[in-house]
């Protein structure tokens, strides 16, 4: 089925960033693709037009109740002058799993799928080909009904933005430090933490301020029950190497099921690393950093990729893993997966869509 999406080409096109200066999700590209939600009409409409400012009634119910929820995924271009994307599919079916927890309208996949597609080629010129670069793709959906009330809105836009960027951290792919957050806590499993809704950013803004105004880059969120259970970091899934294994918190409920996570489970475990997905106790990783066996820490996630985690801060005490360099296994998944993604790599799990007139 093809759906159709009219494009209004901008007459004033911005110059381009130099793709050594990117950092991430400063520029924005000149197009993006808006639709609108309305009762009775459904999602309709859908559009790319010049990328523009957007008005909005001071009373919509994004602005005050905070329904909202988006997504995150990217768009390489290959030696050859390819453009892929990189398992756009599970990103929209997250965008309705957040949805339904939102109680926003979900959105048929098909045509979310044909509209990501559209919106990268319309802008394919501002692709980076850097190593380390890409186009960051932002879908995102707000609540747009003018009504002070709480409840669902009536009215909803969807919107895609899209972004030339480099590594999320300024240390690049070198290895960051992360504090261990023991007041605040992020989310609990019944919540919103497994949803990709703004108000878990929010809710982690303070404790990341203080982190940040210590010297560390984020902060390692712990179960807000026991505050003893390992959950996720600001931005990206957590992995360990104890021993000959790897580990990582399994899906809670309060915890993002990140498109990386997956990718790199799968990876591990096609490459016979023995993997576990259950829970994690930071007591469990302070053991296995005194007894030696803490041998890697790294996080996964879309903007992130794969970092490396050079130290982590617990009460006081500073655990420095891997000598503070990227680790060989993180190393090896950061090289494979960011080959895959760029064409470098074969693509033996069938995660690259390519893009293409038409
Ligand atoms: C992503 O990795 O795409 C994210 O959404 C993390 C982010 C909040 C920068």
């Amino acid at each position: 089925m093809t759906f159709e999406i009219p494009v209004e080409r901008t007459l004033q096109p911005k110059t381009k960033p130099a793709e050594d200066k990117l950092g991430f999700g400063k520029y924005f590209t000149d197009h993006m693709l808006i639709m609108d939600y309305e009762e009775g009409a459904g999602w309709h409409a859908p559009r790319i037009i010049p990328y523009q400012p957007i008005t909005l009634d001071p009373a919509a119910k994004v602005f005050h109740y905070g329904q909202t929820v988006f997504e995150g995924l990217k768009a390489y271009r290959t030696a050859d002058d390819k453009v892929l994307m990189f398992r756009p599919q599970m990103n929209l079916s997250r965008l309705n799993a957040s949805n339904r927890r939102l109680s926003i309208p979900e959105i048929d996949e098909a045509l979310a799928l044909e509209a990501l597609k559209k919106t990268v080629w319309a802008d394919r010129d501002w692709i980076p080909a850097a190593p380390g670069t890409s186009l960051y793709v932002r879908p995102f959906i707000i609540a747009t009904e003018p009504l002070l009330g709480v409840s669902p809105s009536l009215k909803y836009r969807f919107m895609i933005i899209m972004s030339p960027v480099g590594a999320y951290y300024s240390e690049g792919i070198n290895p960051v430090s992360i504090h261990v957050e023991a007041e605040y806590v992020r989310a609990v499993a019944g919540g919103v933490g497994e949803a990709k809704t703004a108000g878990n950013y929010a809710a982690g803004l303070k404790a990341q301020q203080e982190a940040s105004g210590r010297g560390y880059s984020q902060v390692l969120w712990l179960d807000g029950v026991h505050r003893e259970y390992i959950e996720e970091v600001g931005s990206m899934n957590v992995f360990f190497r104890i021993g000959d294994r790897v580990v990582t918190p399994a899906l809670n409920g309060s915890l993002l099921a990140g498109v990386t996570r997956d990718s790199v489970l799968k990876l591990l475990r096609h490459w016979g690393v023995p993997v576990e997905e259950r829970a994690v106790s930071i007591t469990e990783i302070a053991d296995a950093h005194r007894d030696g066996t803490l041998h890697e820490a790294f996080g996964t996630g879309t903007a992130a990729v794969v970092s490396p985690i050079g130290e982590l801060s617990w009460q006081g005490e500073a655990m420095t893993i891997g000598g503070g360099w990227m680790g060989e296994l993180a190393q090896r998944l950061y090289d494979t997966l960011t080959g895959i993604q760029t064409g470098r790599l074969a693509d033996e799990f069938g995660w690259r869509v390519e893009l293409g007139e038409g």
